[in-house]
């Protein structure tokens, strides 16, 4: 495999180094190899260059099979800079159209819901990931005066939402889960065009997977549910907004930012996919030794499973589980019991 490397900012050189020891340790043992490239993009190099993203990096990029991305973000960058000239410009420029956000409780990792255990918390969200709110369609009219207008146009195409069902539906269908349910998590009675969109595109899609239960949930209703019976969801597809809003609720449920991970996928042949843990840069823990890898750790085993390898993707995914179930006494920076590089090490040792 090729994978593009891009540390980052922060913390993310730290927990990329991890993901990359169990990723090297766990190709040995399955025998496979991989090429790595570093790319050194980020606020540091934003306030070291003034670039955000060189001419002509994408198209390196995309020779790569993954990129592995560890967090970019500073907090000398104003807001937005990274955000779209960076994070979205790769999603968009890489037609990396789904968002996936495995939602699992590991064992022995805390959740703010209570009663609920592993067994309650495990769904996946599908996002979609280049279209509504984030296209960046929109303006002012007489700026900085009283009279100011400003639009912002969410964008849905039928190609556009109708690739990213049909994969959800796909995957559904291929996950390990007895359930087999999609639920389509939209805002029908409000978005009467935009979601009618996905409404009726959903509807005829779920006809060709006559063995998938094929579920609605208004977004409002879905943040009630998720905190509520969690165990009700097996997969959730939705718009790009909302996506990125229950994300983050669902990420506090699995146990924090220290252990959710994810995966900007192009799921065509020859696409290049890229896999975060989604924590930020954590300026405040950098140096330290003591951020949780174990997203970062989580995002290895998302690109191999997307890369084909499975039998390695599964063995990080249990050797996480018995570190988190039966070594860490926590999943917050600087109370796990062990430093950064010591995580890593064990996840190693169980692989
Ligand atoms: C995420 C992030 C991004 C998003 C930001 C950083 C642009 O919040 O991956 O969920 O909104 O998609
Ligand atoms: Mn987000």
């Amino acid at each position: 495999m090729k994978i593009a490397v891009i540390p980052g900012d922060g913390t993310g050189p730290e927990v990329v180094a991890e993901g990359l020891k169990v990723l090297e340790a766990v190709s040995q043992a399955e025998g496979f190899s991989c090429e790595f490239q570093e790319f050194d993009l980020g606020g540091e190099r934003y306030l070291r260059t003034g670039e955000v993203l060189p001419e002509g990096m994408v198209e390196e990029l995309r020779q790569f099979d993954s990129i592995y991305l560890g967090a970019v973000g500073h907090p000398d960058v104003p807001p937005g800079v990274l955000e779209k000239g960076l994070l979205l410009e790769l999603r968009f420029q890489l037609d990396q159209y789904i968002n996936l956000r495995p939602v699992k409780l590991f064992p022995g990792v805390e959740t703010p819901l209570a009663g609920k255990g592993p067994e309650d918390i495990d769904f996946v969200v599908v996002r979609e990931n280049t279209e509504d709110l984030y296209c960046g369609v929109g303006g002012f009219l007489k700026k900085n005066t009283a009279d100011e207008v400003a639009t912002q146009t969410a964008i849905f195409t039928r190609k556009g939402c109708e690739r990213c069902i049909r994969w959800a539906f796909e995957y559904t269908r291929r996950r390990d889960s007895a359930k087999k349910m999609l639920t389509l998590v939209a805002k029908t009675n409000v978005l009467t065009y935009g979601h009618d969109l996905w409404w009726r595109t959903f509807q005829e899609v779920a006809k060709e997977y006559p063995d998938i239960k094929a579920d609605y949930n208004h977004v409002d209703a879905c943040c009630m549910w998720m905190v509520k019976t969690p165990e009700y969801y097996d997969v959730i597809v939705t718009t790009n907004m909302f996506g990125d809003i229950i994300t983050d609720l669902a990420a506090m449920l699995q146990g924090g930012l220290g252990v959710a991970a994810g995966g900007n996928v192009n799921p065509d042949p020859g696409g290049t996919s890229m896999f975060e843990p989604m924590g930020g840069s954590a300026p405040k823990y950098t140096g330290k030794k003591v951020i949780n890898p174990i997203a970062a750790i989580a995002a290895i085993a998302m690109l191999l499973e997307q890369g084909g390898q499975s039998k390695a993707a599964d063995r990080i995914m249990r050797a996480v589980q018995v570190v988190t179930g039966t070594k860490m006494q926590s999943q917050t920076a600087g109370k796990m019991g062990y430093g950064t590089s010591e995580i890593g090490d064990l996840v190693v040792d169980n692989l």
